[in-house]
Order: C-alpha cells, then sequence, then structure tokens
C-alpha cells in the first residue's frame, strides 16, 4: 500500500476500499505517513467527499487507532450527550447532572474551545480548583458515586483523531461532512456509552449553516452509532442567536447553576429539559422527570457532587473580569437579530477563547446579552455588556459586533425560532 495511490484515489473522486482507508489511518497515527500527505487526503476528501461505507470503515479505523472504554460494570445505564458546538452553549453542565438526578449515568468526555465556540472543560476550569484530567480508573469511581463526571478524554481514545483533527483545524478541511461525522463518532463509540443524544447545531454560529447540512450530518452520525449498537438520536438546534444570556466561561458557570436552581433563561431551560427527556429516554428510562429533578433541588445536589469529586468548591466565588463595557441600543423597538458568530466572536477576541491550542483563557471574559430576539429594547439603556482583563481588547471584540445587532419598530411582527428544529433518529 501507497499513500499516494491512496491520495490519487480520492483526488479523482474514486472510492477508497476497506483495506486503504484501514491501512492509511494506522499508518498515520504511527508516524509513517506524514501531515501533508494527510492534509492532501483531507482536502481531497473535503473537496469530493465519501460514501456511507467510506464513512463507515473511516470511523471503524479511527476507533480501532486506540482503547475503548468499558461501563458495564455500572449498575445504571449509560446515556451521553454531544453537541457539534454553538455560543453560548453550556448546556453540558446543567444536563450532566441533571441526567444522573434521573438515574442514569452519564460520562460526559469534553473538549476545549478552538475559535468562536466555546469549550465545556474551559467553562468548568472557572471554578477554583475543578480539574479536567482524570485517569480511567478516576472516572469510573465518579461516575460510581455521583452518576455523572465531566472530563477530558484520555490520550488513549481515538488517537488517530486528535491528530487528525489538529492537521485539520490548521488546513481547512474542519467543515467536511464526513469527517466532522467520523472525528464526532469514533470518540463517542470508543467511549462505550450504551445511548448518545447529538446537539447539532445550526445557524451563523455553528459549523451547519443550513438546515440541509446539518440534516445530513445528523443521518450520517445516527447511522455510524446505531450501527455499532449505541441507540442515537440527533436533535437539530437553533444557532441564529446565542444561547441564554452569556458567552464566556466564567458567565456561563454561572448561568447553568441558575438553571440548577430552577431559574435561568427559557432557551438554555428548554434544551436541557429536550436534550435530558431524549438521554432518559435513550437509556430505557422513560418515566423519570427531569423538570421534577430541576424543581425539587436534586440535580443541583447532583453537581455540586460531581464539582467536588473533581477538587472543585461549588460555593467558592467565580472570577470576575477587571474591566466592562456596556454596548446601548442605539434605537427603541423590537430586537430582531443578535448574530451568534458575532457574539461568539467578541467574546473570543475579549479572551474567553484561544487562537492556539496551547493558549490560555481569561476565565472571567465574555459577553453577557441583556436582551434577546424578540424582546423590546430601548435606545440609551444596555444592550451587552463586554467583560475582559485586557481592555485594549474592547475595540477589536465590538468591531466583531459590526453589524450584530438589529432593531425593528416596536410593532413589528416578531415570530420566535423554536430552540429545537427537528429531530432524527
Ligand atoms: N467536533 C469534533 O469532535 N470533531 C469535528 O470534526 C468537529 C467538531
Amino acid at each position: 500500500m501507497d499513500v499516494i495511490s491512496v491520495i490519487r484515489t480520492k483526488r479523482d473522486r474514486g472510492e477508497l476500499t476497506a483495506d486503504q482507508i484501514d491501512w492509511v489511518i494506522d499508518a498515520y497515527t504511527r508516524g509513517e505517513v506524514a501531515h501533508e500527505q494527510m492534509s492532501s487526503l483531507a482536502m481531497a476528501i473535503y473537496l469530493n467527499g465519501m460514501n456511507r461505507a467510506e464513512i463507515a470503515r473511516w470511523t471503524a479505523a479511527m476507533i480501532a487507532s486506540g482503547e475503548r472504554m468499558d461501563f458495564s460494570s455500572l449498575s445504571r445505564p449509560t446515556a451521553d450527550k454531544h453537541s457539534t458546538g454553538g455560543v453560548g452553549d453550556k448546556i453540558t453542565l446543567p444536563l450532566a447532572p441533571l441526567v444522573a438526578a434521573c438515574g442514569a449515568a452519564v460520562p460526559q468526555l469534553s473538549g476545549r474551545g478552538l475559535g468562536h465556540t466555546g469549550g465545556t472543560l474551559d467553562k468548568l476550569e472557572a471554578i477554583p480548583g475543578w480539574r479536567a484530567q482524570l485517569s480511567n480508573a478516576e472516572m469510573l469511581d465518579v461516575l460510581r458515586d455521583v452518576g455523572s463526571v465531566i472530563c477530558a478524554a484520555g490520550d488513549g481514545l481515538a488517537p488517530a483523531d486528535k491528530k487528525l483533527y489538529a492537521l485539520r483545524d490548521v488546513t481547512g478541511t474542519v467543515e467536511a461532512i464526513p469527517l466532522i461525522a467520523s472525528s464526532i463518532m469514533s470518540k463517542k463509540i470508543a467511549e462505550g456509552t450504551g445511548s448518545l443524544v447529538l446537539d447539532v447545531k445550526v445557524g451563523s454560529g455553528a459549523f451547519m449553516k443550513n438546515i440541509e447540512d446539518a440534516r445530513e450530518l445528523a443521518a450520517t452520525m445516527v447511522e455510524l452509532g446505531t450501527d455499532h449498537g449505541v441507540r442515537t438520536a440527533a436533535l437539530l438546534t437553533d444557532m441564529a442567536t446565542p444561547l441564554g444570556r452569556t458567552a464566556g466561561n466564567a458567565l456561563e458557570v454561572r448561568e447553568s447553576v441558575e438553571v440548577l436552581a430552577g431559574g435561568g433563561p427559557r432557551d438554555v431551560v428548554e434544551l436541557t429539559l429536550a436534550l435530558a427527556r431524549e438521554m432518559l429516554d435513550a437509556a430505557g428510562l422513560p418515566d423519570a422527570d427531569p423538570a421534577k429533578a430541576l424543581a425539587d433541588g436534586s440535580a443541583m445536589d447532583h453537581w455540586r457532587r460531581m464539582i467536588r469529586a473533581q477538587g472543585g468548591d461549588p460555593d467558592a466565588a467565580l472570577p470576575v473580569a477587571r474591566e466592562q463595557h456596556v454596548v446601548t441600543a442605539a434605537e427603541s423597538g423590537t430586537l430582531t437579530t443578535l448574530d451568534a458568530y458575532a457574539v461568539g466572536l467578541a467574546a473570543w477576541r475579549l479572551g474567553a477563547g484561544r487562537a492556539r491550542k496551547e493558549d490560555p483563557v481569561q476565565a472571567g471574559a465574555g459577553v453577557e446579552l441583556h436582551a434577546k430576539p424578540g424582546d423590546t429594547v430601548t435606545a440609551g439603556r444596555p444592550l451587552l455588556t463586554l467583560h475582559t482583563d485586557t481592555p485594549e481588547k474592547f475595540g477589536y471584540a465590538l468591531e466583531a459586533l459590526d453589524g450584530a445587532v438589529r432593531i425593528g419598530p416596536s410593532d413589528a411582527a416578531f415570530t420566535a425560532t423554536p430552540v429545537v428544529l427537528e429531530r432524527i433518529g
């Protein structure tokens, strides 16, 4: 087998054989295939696609590149959720302890933010003392004791994807449906969850800008999960505007705690409950009542235990950025647009995200929204508050917000977009 013939096959719109796929993934993981060769193949896949058989084999080869975890010793059914990434998407924080409070075990392997979308681990690291890096044995202990754990994937899980994802990130090949689907599903299948709910984001703040692409991505991932014996369903959800009223690490933890306390923004509560119901259904617990677990404090109790089990102090004050800048409404009327991508980019420029994997993030940085689309706003009143430790970044963040806000007449008809757009699976 030689890599040039594999690249040529895909460059010329051919179908890769199972042997070609197994070989190239293994050889790349071992360092025998060079980054520039894999980069060329990734671009050929980006341009010419892969059929379902190729995607299935590619995913299986990435799973086989590393270890598989096993939660079969747990007495509870396992359920996991994966979001394709959005702005203000803090749902994992209230969702994992909520689903645990309802009787499932939630082994939530999460990532860090890159680009304009935030990362769950960066958010939780805003909590003093909290630790993302757990050994497999520690992860299993937290799952057994608390019922949910949110931590970083170990190096042994789908190492081919770790290498390939980092390469795609710097070669303009992230947004390819076969590569996204196989990347996400290889990690989730290797993780060993019994059931999985996918939150596929659609809109300006998501990878998938239109519903057709989101449907194709969701259907591909549901098929991959089902073929590997994981009960999988997907919700397509709106990412035209940020979720909730905050984008930024500590700001989002604070909002998640509000949800766990029985309050919080309507859209965050609605999506948390919709995903919880899907997870509990898929885990074989359809009679559990997540709304009750939010209202009666049991989800909050699980959150506090989960944070403590990972070294964090749930009562500690969260970091606050040193400087704030308030953006006011330019006119009075109905807020019709507040663009998710622009808000995500502004939060990133304020220091909430990173440009390179090794960059630090500011725990307190981000954007607070004082109004959401459909709300009435008044000229001169606060619309957004920008938070940062590095005020020289305000100008750069404000540039990102140029054109992100539209205000219509007060009597303009406004139809709110539902949070959950479709279900696939
Ligand atoms: N998240 C992943 O894990 N992989 C991708 O390719 C895109 C988003």
